[in-house]
């Protein structure tokens, strides 16, 4: 189940830097990449920022339309993650194939705010418009977006946390390189040795 998550809290489903997929749509064409490069930037109005290639059909939607999307990814769905990381959207679109979604079999749902393509079986989704450039941004291709929608699925996310726990396979990942990831090991409750 699908659960809405406070935007001031928005921050906590990137908190663990799990690698991410970026949807774009700008008309009718969508497409779906992967960003290893993204992190919460700001709380109130909480912000993003992820680095997007200016060679990649995804930033070039992501231009043309003012709005991205970043969704978590599952363990289950590592394989798909490398490939829409690897494959162009634009060579597919110049090949007469179809997009991502189809090409992959992705099941895509409606993002509540701003209607983009979202991955159904991620376990979070954050709906973001392009903020203006603040001044370094553009020489590292990096974007900056205010979340405007933020859910997670309740079975790992609930409560203001993560609950990897016992969410195998659907565990976020995280990657090391050259299309290996990592998923999260053991939990620790941490206490501050300063506290009286
Ligand atoms: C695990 C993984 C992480 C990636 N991280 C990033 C990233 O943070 N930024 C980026 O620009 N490209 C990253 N890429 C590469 C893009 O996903 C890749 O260039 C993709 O094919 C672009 O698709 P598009 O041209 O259809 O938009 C990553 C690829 C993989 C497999």
């Amino acid at each position: 189940m699908r659960i809405e998550v406070p935007l001031a809290q928005a921050s906590r489903l990137l908190n663990h830097g799990p690698t991410v997929l970026v949807s774009s749509q700008h008309g009718n064409q969508r497409n779906l990449m992967a960003a290893a490069w993204a992190m919460p930037l700001d709380f109130k109005p909480p912000k993003v920022a992820v680095v997007i290639d200016r060679q990649t059909l995804t930033r070039r939607l992501i231009e043309a339309s003012g709005v991205f999307a970043l969704s978590v990814p599952t363990l289950a769905m590592a394989d798909l993650c490398t490939t829409v990381g690897s494959v162009s959207g634009q060579s597919l679109i110049d090949q007469g194939r179809e997009d991502k979604f189809g090409r992959f079999g992705i099941d895509q749902f409606s993002g509540p705010v701003l209607g983009l393509p979202l991955p159904a079986q991620a376990i979070a989704w954050l709906e973001c418009r392009v903020l203006p450039d603040f001044g370094v941004f553009d020489a590292y291709d990096l974007l900056p977006g205010e979340v405007v929608s933020a859910w997670a699925d309740a079975e790992v996310y609930r409560d203001g946390r993560w609950h990897f726990e016992a969410a195998d396979p659907r565990r976020s990942i995280h990657h090391v390189g050259g299309g290996v990831y990592f998923t999260l090991g053991e939990m620790l409750h941490t206490r501050n040795l300063d506290a009286s």
